[in-house]
């Protein structure tokens, strides 16, 4: 499968809520209950910024993965630590596609001078946990009971990546 990586467009925002909004009803890889509605990505997108890219993955044409790097929070001295977010389309998983998008994403976020990238999943969902620790993401916290999502309470891990690794907090992890 031949895969180009590259910025989205306005014309990737279809196939980005399709491949979103299969998740919604069926998974707890995103704790959303309704589906996206255009407007909904529409403006997504247009928040975005050069720190807060959107990437997505092609093949033969088609949008069929997408990434996308946001703000861990919006008061300002959060400027450098952002979230990650990786959807695949469901019939393409398992091929290699999601680490190469969250791989760009990594480099893109550190082009960006960010410091950290925090990627939160539910506690079941190993391929999101897994994929995060084979780039070298460490758990750094589990809240209990945080969501609500087919009739049960559910569990979020969060993971961490520094991108700077001379950091302060290295290098206090550093010592004895
Ligand atoms: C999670 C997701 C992005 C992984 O992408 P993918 O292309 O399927 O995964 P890859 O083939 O790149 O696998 C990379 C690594 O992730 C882990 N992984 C992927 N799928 C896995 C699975 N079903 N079970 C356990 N580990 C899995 C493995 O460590 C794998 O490395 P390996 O193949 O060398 O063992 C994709 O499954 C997806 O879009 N899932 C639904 C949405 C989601 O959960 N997004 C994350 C929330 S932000």
């Amino acid at each position: 499968m031949d895969i180009v990586i590259r910025l989205a467009t306005n014309a990737d925002l279809g196939p980005i809520r399709d491949i979103y909004n299969y998740y919604v009803h069926r998974s707890t890889c995103t704790f959303q209950l309704e589906p996206d509605t255009e407007d909904a990505r529409i403006i997504w997108f247009r928040d975005r910024s050069p720190a807060h890219p959107v990437i997505v993955a092609e093949s033969g044409g088609d949008v069929i993965g997408w990434a996308a790097l946001s703000a861990w929070n919006r008061r300002e001295a959060y400027a450098h630590s952002v979230e990650a977010s990786v959807y695949l389309r469901h019939d393409v998983q398992r091929r290699g596609i999601g680490r190469s998008l969250l791989c760009d994403l990594i480099e893109r976020a550190r082009q960006a001078g960010h410091h950290t990238i925090i990627g939160g999943a539910c506690t079941e969902q190993a391929a999101s946990l897994a994929l995060q620790e084979s780039l070298g993401f460490e758990r750094v916290a589990c809240f209990k009971e945080v969501g609500q999502k087919f009739g049960r309470w559910l569990d979020v891990v969060y993971m961490q990546l520094f991108l700077d690794h001379q950091t302060s907090s290295n290098v206090v992890r550093a010592l004895p």
